[in-house]
């Protein structure tokens, strides 16, 4: 039974509502940071917590907030990633429904902390419910004066708007995220200047992921000391872990970082369902894939990483051996193309090449030569465009490359997948 932090309250019926959260300790971790932590102290704290960002790049959290200057003269603002689009990646939703207060009071320790007045919350369009649920929290949380003017009597005030982005997965990398807000079209910018120094309206911006904020009243009551205990020695604390695919029963699960892959898939997915394990993709859509000999490898940022993979976004999609990795590389790749924002050509032309190339893989009219064309597209994009989503598109082609070339191959010259055997190649 591992340790829960971020999904603690999660079962309890109306936690959603703020008096039941209050009653369940909720504001408490607000109410400390106010009371005994200057600004300062308080990013140490959460730096000396070993809290990393969940969005994605595990970057240290308390780290990023130093990183804001103090006195700039203009606003600063908190930017909350709420997108969660990344195919297999469904827990902030989890979050914002039935943990809404926990954000909340995890913006508020923030904004307290890197001196911010404002925040926003960008929700991914589609989340309807969360958007609304969100809504009524904000409200509740003012009228009991946790958010608002003058925050239980201190000089601190914050006003947090929620606001829905329209469907985008582009939005969901930071920098499309602030065009979007501002009114733009979602696409990346340049970095530097990071967010941190030029980000929301050319001011200092902190960006971060529900799951991260969602982590820190918790922190802020039961202390840094007993998160930086949860974990291993640099992926402190537990992680939602989205479960999904070809397992007995998907869903989230909140484990300690470390736990390994077969506990995850074993443990609390009940196994491989219709048939052997095949392929794990352990990061969301955008990581390389491993494969059954990586089971034991820990779910945390180093050991995925070492294993040729990334942690990403939380999410694992397992895979059956009864799967076409040829096919399943396809369906990845339809959504990279269709959410490729355009700005940069290897990236807007590549990942069409990429699925052009598959589909007629699939579709039985693969040639011998197709196998050199994909890697080379790959190639072409790798490194070469403006955001990482380009890159992304590639994890999945080559490393089903590296642990199922045979698959490609077969496609190639038999013109069918090698789970429907050898048959006669389709007139092209
Ligand atoms: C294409 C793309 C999509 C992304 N989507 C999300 C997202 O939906 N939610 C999120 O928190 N981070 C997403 N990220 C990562 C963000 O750019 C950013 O690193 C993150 O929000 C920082 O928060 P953290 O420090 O709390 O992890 C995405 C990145 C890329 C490149
Ligand atoms: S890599 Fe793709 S998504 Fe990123 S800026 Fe270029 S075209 Fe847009």
């Amino acid at each position: 039974m591992s340790t829960l932090v971020i999904t603690e309250l999660m079962d309890i019926e109306g936690i959603d509502g703020i008096d039941t959260y209050v009653k369940n300790k909720g504001y408490e971790g607000l109410k400390k940071a106010l009371k005994e932590y200057t600004p300062d102290e308080l990013i140490e704290y959460v730096k000396a917590s070993g809290l990393r960002g969940r969005g994605g790049a595990g970057f240290p959290t308390g780290l990023k907030w130093s990183f804001v200057p103090k006195n700039p003269g203009k606003p600063k603002y908190l930017c909350v990633n709420c997108d969660e689009s990344e195919p297999g990646t469904c827990k902030d939703r989890d979050m914002v429904t039935y943990l809404p207060h926990q954000l909340l009071e995890g913006i508020a320790i923030c904004c307290y902390a890197v001196g911010i007045n404002q925040a926003f919350i960008y929700i991914r369009g589609e989340m309807l419910e969360g958007y609304e649920i969100l809504e009524k929290a904000v409200e509740e949380a003012v009228q009991r004066n946790f958010l608002g003017d003058n925050i239980l009597g201190t000089d601190f005030s914050l006003d947090v708007v929620v606001h829905r982005g329209a469907g985008a997965y582009i939005c969901g990398e930071e920098s499309a995220l602030l065009s979007s807000l501002e009114g733009e079209r979602g696409f990346p910018r340049l970095k530097p200047p990071f967010p941190a120094v030029e980000g929301l309206y050319a001011c200092p911006t902190v960006i971060n992921n529900v799951e991260t904020l969602s982590t820190l009243p918790a922190i802020m009551r039961k202390g840094a000391e007993w998160y930086s205990s949860l974990g291993t020695e640099r992926s402190k604390g537990t992680r939602v872990l989205c479960l999904s695919g070809h397992v007995n029963k998907p869903g989230n699960y909140e484990l300690e970082l470390g736990a390994s892959m077969r506990h995850l898939i074993e443990e609390c997915g009940g196994g491989v369902m219709g048939g052997e394990l095949k392929a794990i993709i352990p990061g969301g859509a955008s990581a390389p894939m491993l494969t059954k000999e990586h089971l034991d490898v820990a779910l945390d940022f180093e050991a995925i990483a070492a294993a040729g993979s990334m942690a990403g976004s939380g999410a694992v999609i397992v895979i059956n051996d009864k799967t076409c990795i040829v096919k399943t590389c396809l369906n990845l790749d339809q959504f990279f193309e269709e959410e490729s924002c355009g700005k940069c050509t290897p990236c807007r032309e590549g990942t069409k090449w990429l699925v052009d190339i598959l589909t007629r893989m699939v579709n039985g009219h693969g040639r011998p030569e197709d196998i050199d064309l994909l890697k080379s597209v790959c190639n072409n994009i790798l490194g070469n465009t403006f955001c990482p989503l380009g890159d992304s598109a590639t994890s999945c082609i080559m490393s089903a490359f590296k642990y199922f070339p045979e698959e490609f191959e077969h496609y190639a010259h038999h013109g069918c997948s090698i789970l429907e055997g050898k048959k006669e190649m389709a007139k092209s």
